[in-house]
Protein backbone atom coordinates (compact mmCIF):
# COMPACT_ATOMS: atom_id res chain seq x y z
CA UNK A 1 0.00 0.00 0.00
CA UNK A 2 3.41 2.36 0.11
CA UNK A 3 4.62 3.93 -2.37
CA UNK A 4 3.98 4.92 -5.97
CA UNK A 5 0.33 3.83 -4.91
CA UNK A 6 -0.78 4.15 -1.15
CA UNK A 7 -3.97 1.95 -1.70
CA UNK A 8 -4.96 -1.47 -2.01
CA UNK A 9 -3.78 -3.24 -5.36
CA UNK A 10 -6.76 -5.43 -5.55
CA UNK A 11 -10.10 -3.87 -4.20
CA UNK A 12 -13.45 -4.98 -3.62
CA UNK A 13 -15.72 -5.55 -6.71
CA UNK A 14 -16.56 -7.31 -10.03
CA UNK A 15 -13.71 -7.99 -12.81
CA UNK A 16 -13.43 -9.14 -16.27
CA UNK A 17 -11.57 -12.06 -16.19
CA UNK A 18 -12.30 -12.80 -20.38
CA UNK A 19 -14.60 -11.43 -22.99
CA UNK A 20 -17.36 -14.93 -22.65
CA UNK A 21 -16.66 -15.61 -26.40
CA UNK A 22 -13.80 -15.69 -25.38
CA UNK A 23 -13.80 -19.17 -23.86
CA UNK A 24 -15.90 -22.20 -25.83
CA UNK A 25 -16.69 -25.02 -23.85
CA UNK A 26 -14.24 -27.22 -23.19
CA UNK A 27 -11.62 -24.66 -23.07
CA UNK A 28 -9.07 -24.11 -20.64
CA UNK A 29 -7.09 -20.89 -19.93
CA UNK A 30 -4.52 -20.16 -17.42
CA UNK A 31 -4.06 -16.53 -16.20
CA UNK A 32 -2.41 -14.29 -14.14
CA UNK A 33 -4.67 -11.94 -11.73
CA UNK A 34 -4.92 -10.28 -8.82
CA UNK A 35 -0.97 -11.72 -8.16
CA UNK A 36 -2.28 -15.12 -8.24
CA UNK A 37 -2.27 -17.95 -10.63
CA UNK A 38 -5.63 -18.55 -11.71
CA UNK A 39 -7.04 -21.29 -14.15
CA UNK A 40 -11.07 -20.20 -16.03
CA UNK A 41 -12.16 -23.44 -17.78
CA UNK A 42 -15.68 -23.57 -19.49
CA UNK A 43 -17.51 -26.77 -18.86
CA UNK A 44 -19.27 -29.31 -21.45
CA UNK A 45 -22.76 -27.99 -20.04
CA UNK A 46 -21.54 -23.95 -20.67
CA UNK A 47 -20.80 -23.28 -17.41
CA UNK A 48 -17.14 -20.91 -16.88
CA UNK A 49 -15.39 -21.45 -13.90
CA UNK A 50 -12.08 -20.06 -12.04
CA UNK A 51 -10.34 -21.48 -9.84
CA UNK A 52 -6.64 -21.16 -7.89
CA UNK A 53 -4.11 -22.57 -10.79
CA UNK A 54 -2.20 -25.42 -8.64
CA UNK A 55 -3.33 -28.65 -7.39
CA UNK A 56 -3.71 -29.44 -3.90
CA UNK A 57 -2.09 -32.57 -4.49
CA UNK A 58 1.33 -31.95 -6.14
CA UNK A 59 1.21 -28.78 -7.87
CA UNK A 60 0.77 -28.90 -10.89
CA UNK A 61 -0.75 -25.98 -12.72
CA UNK A 62 -4.18 -27.12 -14.16
CA UNK A 63 -4.32 -24.44 -16.76
CA UNK A 64 -1.23 -26.28 -18.85
CA UNK A 65 -2.54 -29.57 -19.52
CA UNK A 66 -5.46 -29.22 -17.57
CA UNK A 67 -8.68 -31.00 -19.15
CA UNK A 68 -12.13 -30.59 -19.22
CA UNK A 69 -14.16 -33.43 -18.35
CA UNK A 70 -18.35 -32.84 -18.10
CA UNK A 71 -18.36 -30.66 -15.50
CA UNK A 72 -14.97 -30.73 -13.96
CA UNK A 73 -11.14 -30.69 -15.08
CA UNK A 74 -8.50 -32.81 -14.87
CA UNK A 75 -5.40 -32.66 -13.43
CA UNK A 76 -2.45 -33.06 -15.90
CA UNK A 77 -0.24 -34.22 -13.07
CA UNK A 78 -1.97 -37.37 -11.96
CA UNK A 79 -5.57 -37.43 -13.15
CA UNK A 80 -7.69 -36.06 -10.10
CA UNK A 81 -11.01 -34.89 -11.56
CA UNK A 82 -11.68 -31.21 -9.80
CA UNK A 83 -15.82 -29.32 -9.91
CA UNK A 84 -16.47 -26.08 -10.63
CA UNK A 85 -16.76 -25.85 -6.85
CA UNK A 86 -12.96 -26.81 -6.39
CA UNK A 87 -13.84 -29.80 -4.76
CA UNK A 88 -11.98 -33.19 -5.87
CA UNK A 89 -15.05 -35.53 -7.29
CA UNK A 90 -12.32 -38.49 -8.60
CA UNK A 91 -8.91 -39.80 -8.10
CA UNK A 92 -8.89 -42.77 -10.48
CA UNK A 93 -6.24 -44.79 -8.49
CA UNK A 94 -7.46 -44.03 -4.64
CA UNK A 95 -10.68 -45.63 -2.82
CA UNK A 96 -10.66 -42.26 -0.68
CA UNK A 97 -10.58 -38.43 -1.45
CA UNK A 98 -8.90 -36.90 1.41
CA UNK A 99 -10.67 -33.83 3.16
CA UNK A 100 -7.44 -31.26 2.07
CA UNK A 101 -8.32 -31.97 -1.80
CA UNK A 102 -10.24 -28.27 -2.46
CA UNK A 103 -9.44 -25.63 -4.25
CA UNK A 104 -10.44 -21.98 -3.84
CA UNK A 105 -13.76 -21.30 -6.33
CA UNK A 106 -14.32 -17.63 -7.09
CA UNK A 107 -17.30 -16.49 -7.85
CA UNK A 108 -17.84 -15.80 -11.80
CA UNK A 109 -21.29 -14.04 -13.48
CA UNK A 110 -21.51 -14.11 -17.09
CA UNK A 111 -23.19 -10.82 -17.92
CA UNK A 112 -23.08 -8.23 -20.94
CA UNK A 113 -20.68 -10.70 -22.67
CA UNK A 114 -18.10 -10.37 -20.17
CA UNK A 115 -17.12 -13.69 -17.72
CA UNK A 116 -16.64 -11.58 -14.56
CA UNK A 117 -14.77 -12.68 -11.58
CA UNK A 118 -16.10 -11.26 -7.62
CA UNK A 119 -13.05 -10.21 -5.59
CA UNK A 120 -13.77 -9.76 -2.16
CA UNK A 121 -10.35 -9.56 0.31
CA UNK A 122 -12.27 -10.79 3.22
CA UNK A 123 -13.71 -13.51 0.84
CA UNK A 124 -17.34 -11.97 1.35
CA UNK A 125 -20.15 -13.30 -1.16
CA UNK A 126 -21.12 -10.80 -3.42
CA UNK A 127 -23.44 -7.44 -2.35
CA UNK A 128 -24.51 -5.64 -5.47
CA UNK A 129 -24.38 -7.04 -9.25
CA UNK A 130 -23.35 -5.90 -12.38
CA UNK A 131 -25.98 -5.19 -14.11
CA UNK A 132 -27.73 -6.14 -17.77
CA UNK A 133 -27.48 -2.98 -20.60
CA UNK A 134 -30.38 -2.56 -22.30
CA UNK A 135 -28.19 -2.20 -25.52
CA UNK A 136 -26.56 -4.93 -25.56
CA UNK A 137 -28.27 -7.56 -28.09
CA UNK A 138 -30.23 -4.73 -29.71
CA UNK A 139 -29.92 -4.85 -33.90
CA UNK A 140 -29.33 -0.80 -33.12
CA UNK A 141 -26.09 -1.86 -32.07
CA UNK A 142 -23.46 -2.90 -33.83
CA UNK A 143 -21.29 -6.01 -32.67
CA UNK A 144 -18.76 -4.90 -30.22
CA UNK A 145 -15.04 -3.82 -31.10
CA UNK A 146 -12.59 -4.59 -28.32
CA UNK A 147 -9.57 -3.42 -27.61
CA UNK A 148 -6.56 -4.56 -24.94
CA UNK A 149 -3.98 -2.61 -23.52
CA UNK A 150 -1.29 -4.19 -20.37
CA UNK A 151 -0.66 -0.77 -18.39
CA UNK A 152 1.89 -0.44 -15.45
CA UNK A 153 -0.14 1.49 -13.36
CA UNK A 154 -3.36 0.71 -11.13
CA UNK A 155 -6.87 0.65 -11.07
CA UNK A 156 -7.69 4.36 -9.12
CA UNK A 157 -5.40 5.92 -11.07
CA UNK A 158 -6.79 5.59 -14.06
CA UNK A 159 -10.55 5.01 -12.89
CA UNK A 160 -10.74 8.77 -12.00
CA UNK A 161 -9.86 9.77 -15.46
CA UNK A 162 -13.60 10.29 -16.80
CA UNK A 163 -13.76 12.51 -13.40
CA UNK A 164 -11.12 14.58 -14.21
CA UNK A 165 -12.39 17.07 -16.59
CA UNK A 166 -9.62 19.21 -17.01
CA UNK A 167 -7.13 17.17 -18.67
CA UNK A 168 -9.80 16.48 -21.62
CA UNK A 169 -8.38 20.06 -22.61
CA UNK A 170 -4.88 19.63 -22.23
CA UNK A 171 -3.99 16.09 -22.66
CA UNK A 172 -6.31 15.01 -24.81
CA UNK A 173 -7.43 18.34 -27.03
CA UNK A 174 -11.05 18.44 -26.88
CA UNK A 175 -12.07 22.64 -27.32
CA UNK A 176 -13.53 23.33 -23.93
CA UNK A 177 -12.94 21.71 -20.36
CA UNK A 178 -16.03 19.69 -19.92
CA UNK A 179 -18.68 21.01 -17.23
CA UNK A 180 -18.91 17.83 -15.17
CA UNK A 181 -20.81 17.18 -12.33
CA UNK A 182 -21.08 13.56 -10.56
CA UNK A 183 -23.59 12.20 -8.07
CA UNK A 184 -23.02 9.01 -5.82
CA UNK A 185 -25.67 6.11 -5.67
CA UNK A 186 -23.78 3.41 -3.17
CA UNK A 187 -21.51 1.68 -5.19
CA UNK A 188 -22.46 3.60 -8.07
CA UNK A 189 -21.17 6.71 -9.41
CA UNK A 190 -23.16 8.81 -12.16
CA UNK A 191 -21.02 11.34 -14.07
CA UNK A 192 -22.20 13.71 -17.02
CA UNK A 193 -20.22 15.67 -18.77
CA UNK A 194 -21.47 18.60 -21.38
CA UNK A 195 -18.71 20.44 -24.06
CA UNK A 196 -18.94 21.81 -27.25
CA UNK A 197 -17.51 19.50 -29.83
CA UNK A 198 -15.26 20.34 -32.64
CA UNK A 199 -18.00 20.99 -35.22
CA UNK A 200 -19.97 23.53 -32.36
CA UNK A 201 -22.02 21.03 -31.66
CA UNK A 202 -23.01 19.88 -28.11
CA UNK A 203 -22.17 16.93 -27.32
CA UNK A 204 -22.39 14.98 -23.74
CA UNK A 205 -20.34 11.75 -21.87
CA UNK A 206 -22.48 10.15 -19.37
CA UNK A 207 -20.18 7.47 -16.97
CA UNK A 208 -21.60 5.08 -15.23
CA UNK A 209 -19.21 3.19 -12.46
CA UNK A 210 -20.57 -0.04 -11.03
CA UNK A 211 -18.03 0.14 -8.41
CA UNK A 212 -14.36 -0.21 -8.70
CA UNK A 213 -13.95 -1.69 -12.22
CA UNK A 214 -16.82 -2.06 -14.89
CA UNK A 215 -17.17 1.72 -16.29
CA UNK A 216 -20.09 2.46 -18.76
CA UNK A 217 -19.72 5.06 -21.04
CA UNK A 218 -22.33 6.71 -23.98
CA UNK A 219 -21.59 9.11 -25.81
CA UNK A 220 -24.02 11.82 -27.09
CA UNK A 221 -23.91 14.07 -29.83
CA UNK A 222 -22.97 13.34 -33.51
CA UNK A 223 -21.93 9.91 -32.98
CA UNK A 224 -24.05 7.98 -30.52
CA UNK A 225 -21.47 5.22 -28.87
CA UNK A 226 -21.28 2.59 -25.63
CA UNK A 227 -18.33 1.90 -24.55
CA UNK A 228 -17.95 -1.23 -21.76
CA UNK A 229 -14.45 -0.30 -19.98
CA UNK A 230 -13.15 -2.94 -17.63
CA UNK A 231 -10.05 -3.04 -15.73
CA UNK A 232 -8.55 -6.03 -13.76
CA UNK A 233 -5.46 -5.87 -11.53
CA UNK A 234 -2.92 -8.31 -12.76
CA UNK A 235 -0.56 -7.75 -9.92
CA UNK A 236 0.43 -4.77 -7.94
CA UNK A 237 1.79 -2.23 -10.41
CA UNK A 238 -0.26 -3.65 -13.77
CA UNK A 239 -3.86 -3.52 -15.22
CA UNK A 240 -5.21 -5.68 -18.12
CA UNK A 241 -7.42 -2.53 -19.49
CA UNK A 242 -10.02 -2.91 -22.31
CA UNK A 243 -12.16 -1.13 -23.72
CA UNK A 244 -15.38 -2.67 -25.68
CA UNK A 245 -17.03 0.14 -28.32
CA UNK A 246 -20.11 -0.38 -29.82
CA UNK A 247 -22.25 2.21 -32.15
CA UNK A 248 -26.06 3.04 -32.66
CA UNK A 249 -26.57 2.50 -36.23
CA UNK A 250 -27.65 5.82 -38.05
CA UNK A 251 -29.68 3.64 -40.73
CA UNK A 252 -26.87 3.34 -43.60
CA UNK A 253 -24.39 0.64 -42.37
CA UNK A 254 -21.45 2.27 -44.59
CA UNK A 255 -21.81 5.30 -42.52
CA UNK A 256 -22.01 3.56 -39.17
CA UNK A 257 -19.11 1.77 -40.26
CA UNK A 258 -17.09 4.38 -40.94
CA UNK A 259 -18.05 6.84 -38.15
CA UNK A 260 -17.31 3.84 -35.84
CA UNK A 261 -14.33 3.81 -36.95
CA UNK A 262 -12.84 6.99 -36.84
CA UNK A 263 -14.27 6.73 -33.40
CA UNK A 264 -12.44 3.95 -32.38
CA UNK A 265 -9.41 5.53 -34.11
CA UNK A 266 -9.85 8.60 -31.53
CA UNK A 267 -10.18 6.40 -28.52
CA UNK A 268 -7.35 4.43 -29.24
CA UNK A 269 -5.61 7.52 -29.49
CA UNK A 270 -6.52 9.20 -26.36
CA UNK A 271 -5.92 5.83 -24.51
CA UNK A 272 -2.42 6.26 -26.11
CA UNK A 273 -2.13 9.52 -24.54
CA UNK A 274 -3.47 8.75 -21.23
CA UNK A 275 -1.46 5.61 -20.26
CA UNK A 276 2.05 7.84 -20.89
CA UNK A 277 0.92 9.91 -17.98
CA UNK A 278 -0.36 6.84 -16.23
CA UNK A 279 2.41 4.79 -15.90
CA UNK A 280 4.72 7.73 -14.84
CA UNK A 281 2.60 9.33 -12.38
CA UNK A 282 1.91 9.39 -8.57
CA UNK A 283 -1.23 9.25 -6.48
CA UNK A 284 -1.33 11.70 -4.02
CA UNK A 285 -3.35 10.90 -0.77
CA UNK A 286 -4.26 14.90 -0.07
CA UNK A 287 -3.41 16.58 -4.23
CA UNK A 288 -3.52 20.06 -4.31
CA UNK A 289 -6.68 20.63 -5.94
CA UNK A 290 -8.71 23.72 -7.19
CA UNK A 291 -11.50 25.10 -7.88
CA UNK A 292 -11.66 23.94 -11.42
CA UNK A 293 -11.33 20.83 -10.59
CA UNK A 294 -14.99 19.56 -9.81
CA UNK A 295 -16.11 15.96 -8.86
CA UNK A 296 -12.25 14.65 -8.37
CA UNK A 297 -12.71 14.91 -4.33
CA UNK A 298 -16.05 13.51 -4.74
CA UNK A 299 -14.94 10.37 -6.83
CA UNK A 300 -11.94 9.93 -4.53
CA UNK A 301 -14.44 9.72 -1.25
CA UNK A 302 -16.99 7.37 -3.59
CA UNK A 303 -13.84 4.77 -4.31
CA UNK A 304 -13.06 4.31 -0.67
CA UNK A 305 -15.95 2.29 -0.27
CA UNK A 306 -13.74 -0.55 -2.31
CA UNK A 307 -10.82 -0.51 -0.55
CA UNK A 308 -12.29 -3.00 2.55
CA UNK A 309 -10.73 -3.46 5.42
CA UNK A 310 -6.51 -2.82 4.86
CA UNK A 311 -5.39 -5.57 6.81
CA UNK A 312 -6.98 -7.78 5.01
CA UNK A 313 -5.32 -6.62 1.55
CA UNK A 314 -2.29 -6.06 3.32
CA UNK A 315 -2.31 -10.22 3.49
CA UNK A 316 -3.00 -10.49 0.35
CA UNK A 317 -0.60 -8.23 -1.37
CA UNK A 318 2.44 -9.92 1.01
CA UNK A 319 1.38 -13.40 1.09
S1 LIG B 1 -0.78 -32.67 -8.91
FE1 LIG B 1 -2.82 -32.69 -9.58
S2 LIG B 1 -3.39 -34.75 -9.43
FE2 LIG B 1 -1.37 -34.72 -8.69
FE1 LIG C 1 -8.21 10.51 -20.59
Amino acid sequence: MSGRFPYPAYPNGWFRVAYASELAPGEVRALHRFGRELVLFRDEAGDAHLLDAHCPHLGAHLGHGGRVEGTGLRCPFHAWLWDGDGRCVDIPYAKKIPPKARIHAWTLMERNGLLLVHHDAEGRAPEWEIPELPEIGSEEWSPFEVRHWEVRSRWLDMNENAVDQAHFKYVHGTHEIPDTDAEIDGHVLRCRSRMKMGSGRHGGIDTTDYGPAFQVVRVHGGAEALMMNTATPIDEEHTDVSFAYSIRSNGDPAATRKLGAALIRDLEHQMEQDIQIWEHKRYWERPALCDGDGALGLYRRWMRQFFGDPEAHAREESP
